[in-house]
């Protein structure tokens, strides 16, 4: 079999999850990962020392290294047209064009996409203006939820619970430099994340996840980029998944194509399955974090030739899920999301067959870890029950000594997983 040297653009926890799955992949040789972070040496991927926004460099890269496609995993670049570049530059590359991630750059575009192809969401509205978003407020019950309308790390979103929250929010925005601001209707319901495999109108669907993404047990605290995910989701009725598809996936594929935006790539569709059926709050234009490191380990399909297949428009094989299930529970720095310690002693984390680390914010060696801010690294482990997995991960959490970190105890509590079965 031919093998093949890929790159896959970002430093988190979900890009060693792509990497790692690309580097057990047959055809491939070498997967490269810029910038990567220490950790992916434990899963045999060869980091290079290039920013993530540094497109010039990355093309450079590609070209002399034998790439033959790139993976983009954060939102940022995609943004900012590196699959423009890439492609202007003969590189195969795969994610949305800038054109396209405006679904996740601008909330007031991913509104206007939803209402043009009759997706549904929460009742909204957006405003330029600051005394037409205060006096915007009284169109709506409350709590209410307020966003900022550009990228904001999954945490540009407040949900405020009376007219003066709502208030202060929108003049604390708009003092901020915001331009626009949305506000939403809040939506009651479980919360869920669903990716698509896009190849412009053909697509895959992988297995779902739910994150967690408040910092603090119950729900509480403030909103990060995720503290930890599970899959599969027991709690959801193929019911309720086929009306997804119905009623989300298909209007939102359907309007990809209408619009001509050649979408090659992974959607992710966040979704609240609501008493009226499911709606999505939001499009992200790119894998889910923490979600991948959960979804990834079930994929029995090979990633290496679904990507290839998506970017080539060939025929995409069919999605695999092992029956298993794997949990997942990130360990964060003291004080994120506001205020993250830096350089604390992690150490060397010893790893078993059955409990895996992905690295995130590490620095250091992998015999000295120290951590580098926000979201250190995730404990997962897949295991024939969700349970099962449960228990180890949390096991595993509880023998180590996590000096200036914190992470959340009930994970998965959604579905019906707690300490009370261990
Ligand atoms: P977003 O930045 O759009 O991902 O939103 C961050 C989080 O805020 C989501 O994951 C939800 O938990 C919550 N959220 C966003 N929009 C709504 C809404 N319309 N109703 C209820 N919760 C929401
Ligand atoms: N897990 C949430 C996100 O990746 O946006």
């Amino acid at each position: 079999m031919e093998k093949h040297n890929v790159l896959v653009v970002g430093e988190g926890g979900r890009e060693f999850a792509i990497a790692k799955q690309l580097q057990q992949s047959p055809h491939v040789q070498q997967v490269y990962c810029a910038p990567g972070n220490v950790g992916m040496a434990t899963v045999g991927v060869e980091t290079v020392a290039i920013e993530e926004n540094d497109f010039p460099r990355l093309i450079e890269f590609a070209k002399h290294h034998d790439v033959v496609w790139t993976f983009v995993g954060p939102e940022d670049s995609l943004v900012e047209g590196i699959v423009d570049d890439f492609t202007a530059a003969g590189l195969k590359i795969f994610g949305p064009t800038a054109r396209a991630a405006q679904l996740e750059g601008s909330k007031d575009y991913a509104l206007n996409f939803m209402d043009h192809y009759g997706v549904p969401t929460a009742q909204h509205h957006s405003y330029r203006d600051q005394t037409a978003a205060l006096n915007g407020i009284a169109e709506f019950g409350f709590p209410v939820v307020i966003k900022e309308n550009g990228l904001a790390g999954g945490k540009g979103v407040v949900i405020a619970q009376d007219r003066e929250e709502a208030t202060q929010t929108i003049r604390e925005l708009f003092a901020n430099g915001q331009s626009r601001v949305v506000i939403e209707e809040c939506l009651n319901g479980p919360e869920y994340s669903m990716f698509l495999v896009l190849s412009n109108g053909h697509y895959r669907i992988l297995p779902m996840a739910q994150d967690h993404k408040r910092a603090a047990d119950g729900d509480r605290g403030p909103n990060t980029g995720g503290m930890g995910a599970y899959s599969p989701l027991p709690q959801l009725s193929d019911q309720d998944y086929e009306q997804m598809v119905k009623e989300v996936v298909e209007p939102t594929v359907k309007g990809l194509v209408a619009g001509n935006y050649h979408y090659h790539g992974i959607l992710y569709i966040g979704l609240i399955l609501t008493a009226d059926g499911p709606k999505v709050i939001e499009y992200n234009v790119r894998l889910g974090d923490p979600e991948t490191q959960v979804i990834l380990p079930l994929l029995e399909t090979d990633l290496f030739e679904l990507v290839d297949h998506a970017l080539n428009d060939e025929p995409l094989p069919e999605i695999q899920v092992s029956a298993a299930a794997t949990f997942g529970v990130v360990v964060a720095s003291a004080g994120y999301p506001q205020h993250p310690v830096h350089g604390q002693m992690i150490g060397k984390l010893p790893t078993t067959d059955q409990v895996m680390i992905d690295y995130a914010n590490v620095a250091g060696t992998l015999d000295q870890l120290v951590g580098n801010g926000g979201r250190l690294l995730m404990v997962l482990a897949k295991d024939s029950s969700l349970q099962a997995a449960r228990d180890r991960v949390y096991q595993y959490l509880a023998a180590y000594d996590w000096d200036q970190c914190f992470y959340r105890h009930d994970i998965g509590a959604k579905a019906g997983l707690g300490s009370n079965k261990l």
